[in-house]
């Protein structure tokens, strides 16, 4: 080759370099790290931090502000419908003492739901939701069917013995499915009688309150790997300890209840699973909990 010719090869070599170096720049600004699941956030009884809580107004909400799961409590009323209430009674979350002054101690399981509609569920928690109604299950999956929200439902049977009823009338919307709805309950019986109604792959989720969780992590797990596909701890009891043990055994974890920004932080950087929280619009504001978990 001639000296031109060497030259001017070299200059297209360098005029190559300078071209595609803000392009090869961009695509390693963008490359992430090949990621661990990012931390998925479960709007606890919806958006309830900033709406009534197990309202259509606060599961609008949490979708509005990306949950990745909306938890639904579900109970039944006297005549058998599925509700979304977390308490077993009524006198926390509506004006029930008003409207049945002689009804104490107002036990869902005391009220039908033609009652049980007559009540407002909103006012209590402000003003502004006046009105607002103790929606059915069905009312819940129809609403967010109609408004075409897409967020799976985790949903949590308060009480034994509805798990039929409910395998039901999620499979009657064509929900019953994985990525459609997890489970989760404090009662093992409760997840034992779901677990044949239930198509395969669809996770199941044992819930387990404070004082279980300082009782023997190891023996509890074992326990719970033989019918659930995770575990469910207070954020008082979780450690990275319980977090690995947990994963040694095939196991999830989801951490309730979430709210404050540091928690956030430290638990999304530990690596759980999922984080039930009151104000699902904060993880998303949390680097730990945008990035991959760092094991
Ligand atoms: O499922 C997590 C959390 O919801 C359990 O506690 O009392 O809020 O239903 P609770
Ligand atoms: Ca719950």
């Amino acid at each position: 080759m001639s000296m031109r010719q060497i030259m001017v090869f070299r200059f297209y070599l360098c005029a190559l370099f300078w071209l595609s170096l803000p392009i090869v720049l961009a695509a390693t600004a963008a490359w992430q790290p090949p990621s661990q699941p990012k931390t998925a956030v479960i709007a606890h009884r919806g958006a309830s931090g900033h709406a009534p809580e197990h309202t259509l107004s606060s599961y609008r909400l949490a979708a509005l502000m990306n949950a990745d799961y909306i938890e639904v409590d579900v109970r039944a009323t006297k005549d058998g419908k599925l509700v979304a209430l977390h308490d077993a009674t009524l006198a926390r979350t509506t004006n029930v003492e008003t409207v049945y002054p002689h009804r104490s101690p107002w036990r869902v399981s005391d009220f039908s739901l033609r009652e049980l509609k007559k009540l407002d569920a909103g006012s209590w928690f402000d003003p502004r939701f006046a009105g607002e109604r103790v929606p059915t299950l069905d009312e819940v999956v129809r609403m967010l069917k109609a408004e075409r929200v897409n967020v799976p439902l985790y949903v949590e049977t308060k009480q034994p013995g509805i798990e039929r009823a409910v395998a039901r009338l999620l499979q009657k919307h064509g929900v019953l499915q994985r990525g459609s709805v997890m489970f989760q309950s404090f009662h093992p019986e409760s997840l034992q009688a779901l677990r044949p109604l239930i198509p395969r792959g669809v996770p199941l989720i044992q819930l387990v309150g404070e004082k279980e969780a300082r009782s023997g992590r190891d023996e509890l797990l074992q326990q719970i790997a033989v019918y659930a596909d995770g575990i469910g701890l207070p954020l008082s009891a979780v450690t990275e300890e319980w977090v690995r043990a947990a994963h040694g055994r095939g196991l999830m974890v989801h951490v309730y209840t979430v709210n404050e920004p540091h928690d956030l932080a430290r638990l999304c950087a530990m690596g759980v699973d999922g984080l039930f929280t009151d104000y699902p619009d904060r993880p998303g504001r949390i680097a730990a909990c945008r990035r991959p978990a760092i094991d």
